[in-house]
């Protein structure tokens, strides 16, 4: 298969390339390389003759088209977003600039080309989305596909828009769609303003780990490399116009996480131990979602899919790998807004 990936230098994105490289289709991937894109990301497979980059935003209708017409893919996999809810809290603009109507650009120039094309059966638009448009959880209960939406942060509120676009495309001009909702992820290549790298590379220059608010929401943590798994499967198999949840079965409060992480690199690092010891509570976000729980029955018993690592295994493999690609994240902590608090203007 071809695929257009837009968003393809981001986390999640250069994940999903390298994997469908490594399975033996061709990835094109489209990004507008923002402050969180890094090419590196995808620099295993950069030589590769399936892999190709346009340098494109999906806010540029004819870049669209081009890009398009130009590769003839055989789906999209739509990953380009501003993702981060600290920023969205400060600017939320360039979310719904970005996550709202670059979607409804890209839905626009697909179906064109869809249409172009002779609508063949085969193609597919799948649109990656969060498990934040569910909103917030108490103690008990998961999401499942059929929770109402209910966004409670500007990030969460331009997906759950984005997402609302897709099912309508589908609906109303047929395009052949699919959709997922994922919990957090975590892994290598995790942009560093993010918890899980934020927390790794603060407790290796022996500064605070941030923990917002009393350390007690709760997240479903999914391995990055488990995710584009499961992406490539829904591409493949998935039912058009049904969307699926995917999540780690990894709940874990955010102290519980930031002390596993602690406790890896005491192992690891044995000369900064305790690595707890830098715990620092911090303010809240503002109107930080309590917990987030996926129900994974759909895409378990409909498509056979389980997460293949516990988050002890993931983190340690996460661990390890910024302990020894040092050369791929001191760079990026230079960029604009990492290592700041952000989101707490509200
Ligand atoms: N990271 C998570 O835990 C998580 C969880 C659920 C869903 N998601 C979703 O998965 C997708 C990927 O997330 P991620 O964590 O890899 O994000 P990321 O911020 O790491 O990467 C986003 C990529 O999109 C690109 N991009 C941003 N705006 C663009 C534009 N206008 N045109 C073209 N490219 C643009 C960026 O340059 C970057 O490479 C997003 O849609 C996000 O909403 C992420």
């Amino acid at each position: 298969m071809k695929l257009l990936v837009t968003g393809g230098a981001g986390f999640i994105g250069s994940a999903v390339v390298r994997l469908a490289i490594a399975r033996g289709h061709s990835a094109v991937n489209l990004d507008a390389l923002t402050y969180a894109a890094c090419l590196e990301n995808v620099a295993s497979v950069a030589d590769s003759p399936l892999y190709a980059f346009e340098h494109a935003d999906i806010r540029d209708r004819a870049a669209l088209d081009r890009i398009l017409a130009a590769h003839k893919p055989d789906a999209v996999m739509h990953l380009a977003a501003e993702s981060h809810v600290d920023r969205s809290i400060d600017g939320p603009g360039d979310f719904i600039e970005t996550n709202v109507n670059g979607t409804f650009n890209i839905l626009e120039a697909a179906r064109a080309y869809w249409m172009q094309e002779g609508q063949p059966s085969g193609f597919r638009f799948h649109h990656i989305s969060t498990d934040e448009v569910f909103g917030s959880l108490g103690p008990e209960g998961k999401f499942t596909e059929t929770t109402p939406y209910s966004p409670r942060s500007p990030y969460s509120a331009s997906k759950a828009a984005s997402d609302h676009l897709v099912r309508a495309w589908h609906e109303t001009y047929g395009l052949p769609v699919v959709l997922t909702n994922c919990s957090n992820n975590y892994g290598p290549y995790h942009f560093p303003e993010k918890l899980i790298p934020v927390v790794i590379l603060n407790a290796l220059a022996e500064k605070p780990l941030p923990i917002y608010g009393k350390g007690d929401n709760v997240r479903d943590w999914l391995f990055v490399e488990d995710h584009a798994d499961a992406l490539l499967l829904v591409l493949e198999k998935g039912e058009i116009g049904r969307s699926y949840n995917i999540g780690g079965e990894n709940e874990r409060t955010n102290l519980e996480l930031v002390q596993t992480i602690c406790a890896i690199l005491d192992a690891l690092r044995p000369e900064g131990a305790p690595h707890e010891r830098l715990i620092t509570f911090v303010a809240d976000r503002p109107g930080h979602d309590k917990r987030y729980a996926i129900d994974p029955t759909r895409i378990r018993t409909e498509l056979g899919w389980r997460p293949s690592v516990t988050v002890e295994e993931g983190l340690r493999r996460t661990v390890e790998w910024y302990l020894s690609n040092e050369g791929w994240w001191r760079p990026l902590q230079s960029r604009k807004g990492v290592g700041e608090r952000l989101g707490v203007k509200a």
